[in-house]
């Protein structure tokens, strides 16, 4: 039976009506590869090990082959299902890899367990699917910074990525309330600036504190584990150092990078600091040094500085940033602000990196090279593709995974607006009015989970899944208005998600756990 093409789909329709005879995983199948692809090969076969029981030895003849197809796009693939065996072949390995994802998704869900299933048929349908992404940029970014995500569940985040042939890995590492990578040559930064005394509860600025001290940061050696984990499921991690604002945390360890050089703690409220970067070259200098090590960490050509929300206050009451501004020739505040980028912008390029970092980089001069993260609804999107920059689409009136997921009363963290799958499910991911040239600038998108009101991995599966599967779909397949055709397949992917032991949100609400009290919403900005 052959599915329909051009067929790209991210969530494959597994109820297929008509089942021909397929092809039956059992004892005497194997699985083989070229060299260039046994990474994916070992993966593949730790992935249906544990569940099927099966060794899938290598050298056993094959039956599940895999292969380049140079005659395929980079990152499509070629899934074929018949009596005598799996063929799946890639424009490249991560294609051949989607393959395999899409593989997994024709066996029963409880091919997703982590221990032996007995009594199940691993049967696979005959299918023929050809596939492949709409956009190039399909990402999730994940905060670490208000909340640190141990080691562990950060592996665990990105398996669930790779599951749903997400790619890029925007990792926020760093913010007002902690630094979370450490820097070898500023130690304060992570022996102070990870720590702080509480959290505030809720979103009210004068609500109370939790009085529980959190923390955490991971070391250089964990960082190359994670890449490299990262790396074998063809995720790019790209590593954010906020500035010049969102940097309270390194004020903490370092109070000479102020403006005022007062002595501040880790800060314990949410929102935006008013303490900011001073603009001496020596705090330039600090911060392209961070970079540095950053770069000799993460290979991805493209590093995140942050520069949205950068209260101008500091800058406009203090001396001898004033004198800054006339001494470097700039007009005023906000010019002082993309001097700051377009300095950063110098030492990443000079390593053969891009600089990406949220929409207010437009505000002033931007390097041509850099790329945007339209945040602030899609009009950044759309005026940075028309200036000519590469753009990265996450309207936060449809991508921010920690906004509420109803209107409900008992909605546990009910944060800025309602968005729900379906809502989710309408990104659009190029904005409207744009030529053909522009909208090739479009790389693609992601979701973005700011994690405030998130303070365990747990309550981070409420709030990501099932809505980035949404986003996951429409990144991969392109926006399409079809929403019960995908909520269908989505009702059937709740069970993979069930195997895993993902806690995603039920559509009946909340869980006992997840009510908590005390949560007061906040208004519809960050
Ligand atoms: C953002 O949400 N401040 C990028």
């Amino acid at each position: 039976m052959l599915l329909p093409r051009p067929f790209a789909k991210t969530l494959l329709p597994h109820a297929l009506d008509e089942r021909v005879t397929g092809y039956l995983l059992d004892s005497s199948s194997g699985v083989a590869a070229p060299d260039e692809l046994s990474q994916v090969a070992t993966w593949l076969q730790s992935a249906l090990r544990p569940a099927t029981g099966l060794l899938l030895d290598r050298d056993a003849g094959g039956a599940i082959a895999l292969q380049v197809d140079d005659l395929l796009g980079d990152d499509a693939y070629r899934l074929q299902v018949s009596p005598e065996g799996v063929r799946i072949a890639g424009g490249s390995a991560a294609g051949v890899f989607y393959g395999c994802q899409s593989l997994l998704q024709l066996l029963p869900p409880a091919i997703f367990r982590r221990s032996r299933v007995t009594g199940v048929s691993w049967e696979l349908s005959a299918v023929e699917v050809e596939d492949a992404p709409r956009f190039g940029w399909r990402g999730a970014m994940l905060d670490v910074a208000r909340h640190f995500m141990p080691k562990h569940d950060l592996l665990r985040f990105i398996d669930l990525m790779a599951m749903h042939k997400l790619n890029i890995l925007h990792l926020h590492l760093t913010d007002d309330q902690g630094w979370r990578i450490e820097i070898k040559r500023y130690p304060w930064l992570t022996e102070v600036g990870a720590w702080r005394l509480e959290s505030q509860v809720g979103a009210d600025p004068n609500g109370p504190g939790d009085g529980r001290p959190h923390g955490g940061f991971y070391t250089q050696d964990d960082i190359r584990e994670i890449v490299a984990y990262a790396a074998e499921r063809f995720i790019t991690i790209i590593p954010e150092i906020e500035s010049p604002g969102h940097v309270q945390a390194a004020l903490a360890a370092y109070p000479e990078l102020g403006v005022t050089g007062a002595a501040l703690d880790v800060w314990t409220r949410w929102g935006v600091s008013e303490n900011v970067l001073n603009a001496e070259e020596s705090t330039v200098e600090f911060f392209a040094n961070v970079l540095d090590e950053v770069m000799d960490l993460f290979p991805s050509p493209f590093i995140g500085v942050g520069g949205d929300e950068c209260p101008k206050n500091q800058w406009r009451n203090d001396r001898r940033v004033q004198a800054r501004i006339t001494e470097l020739g700039l007009t005023d505040e906000t010019a002082l602000q993309a001097w700051f980028i377009a300095r950063l912008n110098e030492r990443l390029t000079a390593r053969g990196r891009r600089l990406f970092g949220w929409d207010e980089i437009l505000e002033g001069e931007l390097p041509a090279d850099a790329v945007v993260a339209s945040w602030r609804g899609m009009t950044g999107a759309a005026v940075a593709a028309r200036r000519g920059h590469n753009v990265v689409a996450c309207p936060d009136n449809t991508v921010y995974l920690d906004y509420r997921q109803s209107l409900a009363p008992d909605e546990p963290i009910p944060v800025a607006i309602p968005l729900t799958v379906e809502d989710v499910y309408q990104f659009q991911p190029i904005p409207d009015g744009l030529t053909d040239d522009e909208a090739e600038r479009i790389l693609g998108g992601q979701a973005n989970v700011w994690t405030e009101h998130m303070d365990s991995p747990r309550t981070i599966d409420y709030f990501v899944f099932p809505r980035i599967c949404a986003i996951a779909e429409v990144l991969w397949s392109g926006p399409s208005h079809n929403f019960a055709d995908f909520a269908e397949r989505l009702d059937e992917h709740l069970a993979r998600l069930d195997a895993v032991g993902v806690e995603y949100r039920r559509s009946t609400g909340p869980l006992p756990w997840q009510r908590r009290p005390g949560i007061t919403g906040r208004p519809h900005t960050r």
